[in-house]
């Protein structure tokens, strides 16, 4: 059974995508037991990192994701163990690497196939886990549009602003253009966002009865309506609270709930990977009844 592909895509930068995929992978291996990759593709390699590998191209003889794009490596050969507490074992890493970004879109742009690279890379290894989670770059180029053609699904996240929705619906515009430019033709399902995260967020929006937030103003009320019209059922609750443990938990090279597992970013991203269990996030995609 190949793995399920969750990329955490969104069109800015600074909205938690990879705090977001370390925190949500933790959780994964810890409450479903599943093999579990995480792919870091960012030049930033921010998500390699978080496991611990602060300086990948330091490793000798160590491939990375670049390595495996390039055709130059077998993915197998840039997947690492994370060397966190043992309770996390379960989470493989795919090691980033720190290239020049724009290289690599040039590289990809000029490949026979671009929006393939990141299917392609993942084949040979896709039935060797059960979920693989993709950090997406800030931005919907190249590199970006090809780890969303990977996805099974697509998570947007977003910092609780009415301008980072509207950024939710540039990230569907691409999605759509992929659809009519490519997936149609090659006869691969459609992609959508199917998960909207809110992160960085300085008030508590809980699981239950989300409209009962109360923040003095209305903003966060009008985010929620606003989410919950244009994307109907795609909110995925709780809100991650803005925690300043979080930048410390990345100081020390670990996920925030491994690093500080009562922390209230931790809190909120054990519910939330709860709240996509229970969605069907780790599971394959069966056709919604709309289609
Ligand atoms: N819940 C949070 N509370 C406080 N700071 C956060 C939180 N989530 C992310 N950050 C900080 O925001 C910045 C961007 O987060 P990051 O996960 O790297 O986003 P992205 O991958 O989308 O660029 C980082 O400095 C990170 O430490
Ligand atoms: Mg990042």
């Amino acid at each position: 059974m190949p793995a399920v592909v969750i990329t955490f895509s969104n069109c800015t930068g600074g909205s938690a995508k990879t705090s977001t995929a370390a925190a949500v992978s933790i959780e994964f291996a810890k409450t479903t037991g599943k093999r579990i990759l995480v792919v870091d593709i960012d030049p930033q390699r921010d998500l390699s990192k978080y496991f611990g590998f602060d300086q990948p191209e330091a490793l000798e003889g160590q491939s990375n994701v670049v390595d495996v794009i390039k055709g130059n490596a077998p993915a197998k050969a840039a997947i690492v163990k994370p060397v966190i507490d043992n309770e996390y074992r379960g989470v493989d890493l795919l090691l980033g690497a720190d290239h020049e970004g724009a290289a690599l879109e040039q590289w990809i742009a000029s490949s026979s196939l671009p929006a393939m690279y990141m299917i392609k890379a993942l084949r040979p290894i896709i039935n060797d886990y059960d979920v693989i989670l993709i950090d997406g770059p800030g931005s919907m180029g190249i590199v970006g549009q090809g780890a969303a053609m990977a996805a099974t699904y697509v998570v947007a996240v977003a910092v609780p602003l009415m301008k980072e929705v509207r950024g939710v619906t540039e990230l569907e515009k691409h999605l759509i253009r992929l659809n009519d430019d490519v997936r149609s033709e090659i006869n691969l399902p459609p992609l959508e966002v199917d998960g909207i995260v809110f992160a960085r967020s300085p008030v508590r929006v809980p699981r239950q009865s989300p409209n009962a937030v109360r923040t003095g103003g209305t903003h966060y009320h009008d985010i929620i309506e606003a989410t919950t019209e244009a994307y109907p059922d795609k909110l995925l609750l709780p809100f991650i609270r803005t925690s300043i443990t979080v930048p410390d938990a990345y100081s020390a090279e670990m996920p925030i709930n491994v690093f500080e597992p009562d922390d209230k970013a931790s809190q909120d991203y054990r519910d939330l990977a709860a709240t996509m269990i229970e969605r069907g996030f780790t599971a394959p995609k069966t056709r919604s009844l709309a289609a």
